[in-house]
């Protein structure tokens, strides 16, 4: 028999995250951090929204683009000042990740460059790939806050560069771009003519007062970037697969046209969820303030463990220490913590090679969990620092 697989199917892998969540299968005592999603359930009005909606008979397919009265709540609430057309600026999909396969699929030719900051969340690349583009790396470090620097993006540059991805806030690092980092950016990209995909799913989760600001709204950047969004982290309906996209008007014509070929539309009661959810601005702002208070709680937890240093992170609900001083390889500190505290985390090689040294942990958990996670961090740090020599 022929093998009838193409060469960009053979070549995808599972990522590590994946990974790790089969090693957690069966464990008892288990507390996760190492999953990108909000501890809870969906708020029960929304749950409520989507329920009446099937009741009510939505029920079929809707327009390949997202009902047209949840485009228009979505250029109403998210970047109303840039005025986006419902019309023909603004895609519904399955999740940010759809919105942000579909505009791969439209826009990267086999060759492409797309600029991606690392560490990142792994999908990029490997969706960059599946088109033939090429994921260009770009190393962001501890010591800058994980905030991509000027001179690495300029490096990066090569006469087959076509955009440039940021993810504001980031998963795995929590670090948050300024207004003064994006507007350095913003001329980056203008001058060596970059789309940019401005993937804002975490924008609502920022802490410290810090104000959300994407790339779109400065000068001469709305005709190049293409905003991604969804409901999934700050509205805790990662299940439900709804997220959108807004950009330019050819762009997103075009991502229309696929989405046409890959599911028609996004389910209609789940639009109508969404629709809800964006008439309820207080369930992510009471979100983003039960996480700031978890993000202390861990970040001091981690400061305080002899051998962990971390940056305090701005916003999403990641932190990202680095436990080289522990000197075991980060996968092995994964693997051995799941084996002697059943803590899991993800090794931060994951997200790309700046990852190295790293653990990424998510603090979407209780107060409970999170207490006794760090208690068990801290034992198994200084159980593995004396056998390696380094205890203090
Ligand atoms: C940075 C980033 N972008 C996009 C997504 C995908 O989100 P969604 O559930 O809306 O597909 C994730 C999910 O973890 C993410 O971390």
């Amino acid at each position: 028999m022929q093998d009838y697989l193409n060469t960009s199917a053979r070549a995808l892998k599972q990522g590590a995250i994946r990974a790790m969540f089969d090693r957690m299968a069966g464990r008892e005592n288990l507390i996760s951090l190492a999953v990108g999603e909000p501890d809870g359930n969906t708020h029960p009005d929304i749950v409520e929204a989507g329920c009446n909606a099937l009741r009510q008979g939505y029920t079929r397919y809707t327009p390949n683009a997202g009902y047209l009265n949840l485009r228009e709540a979505i250029a109403s609430v998210t970047l109303p000042e840039l005025g986006y057309q419902p019309e023909s600026e603004i895609i519904v999909t399955l999740g940010a990740m759809e919105a942000l396969s579909l505009l791969f699929n439209t826009i990267v030719e086999a060759g492409d460059e797309v600029i991606i900051p690392e560490p990142a969340w792994v999908n990029y690349a490997s969706m960059v790939a599946y088109r033939g583009g090429i994921p260009a790396m770009v190393g962001c470090r501890m010591e800058h806050g994980f905030r991509v620097q000027m001179e690495d993006l300029e490096a990066a540059i090569s006469p087959r560069s076509k955009a440039l991805l940021l993810t504001n806030p980031s998963n795995p690092t929590g670090a948050f771009l300024s207004r003064e980092d994006l507007g350095q950016i913003a001329a980056f990209a203008i001058r060596h003519d970059l789309l940019v995909i401005s993937d804002e799913i975490y924008g609502k989760l920022l802490y410290d007062g810090n104000v959300a600001c994407s790339i779109a709204e400065l000068p001469g950047m709305r005709e190049r970037t293409v905003v991604v969004n969804g409901f999934s982290k700050a509205y805790n309906m990662t299940g439900w697969r709804i997220g959108y996209a807004m950009g330019p008007k050819e762009i997103i014509r075009r991502m229309v046209l696929l989405q046409e070929n890959v599911c028609s539309c996004p389910p209609a009661a789940i639009q109508m969820a969404a629709l809800y959810a964006l008439s309820r601005p207080d369930i992510p702002q009471e979100a983003a303030a039960v996480f700031q208070q978890k993000r202390d709680l861990v970040y001091q937890g981690l400061l305080s463990i002899d051998g962990i240093e971390c940056v305090k992170p701005s916003g999403a609900f990641y932190i990202f220490p680095n436990v080289s001083a522990i000197g075991m390889d980060v996968t092995r500190f994964c693997y051995d913590l799941l084996d002697q505290e059943a803590v899991a985390c993800v090794p931060g090689d994951a997200f790309g090679a700046s990852g190295r040294g790293h653990i990424r942990i998510s603090y979407a958990n209780s107060i409970k969990n999170l207490s006794v996670a760090l208690e068990r961090i801290e034992r198994f740090v200084r159980r593995n620092r004396a056998a390696q020599g380094g205890a203090k």
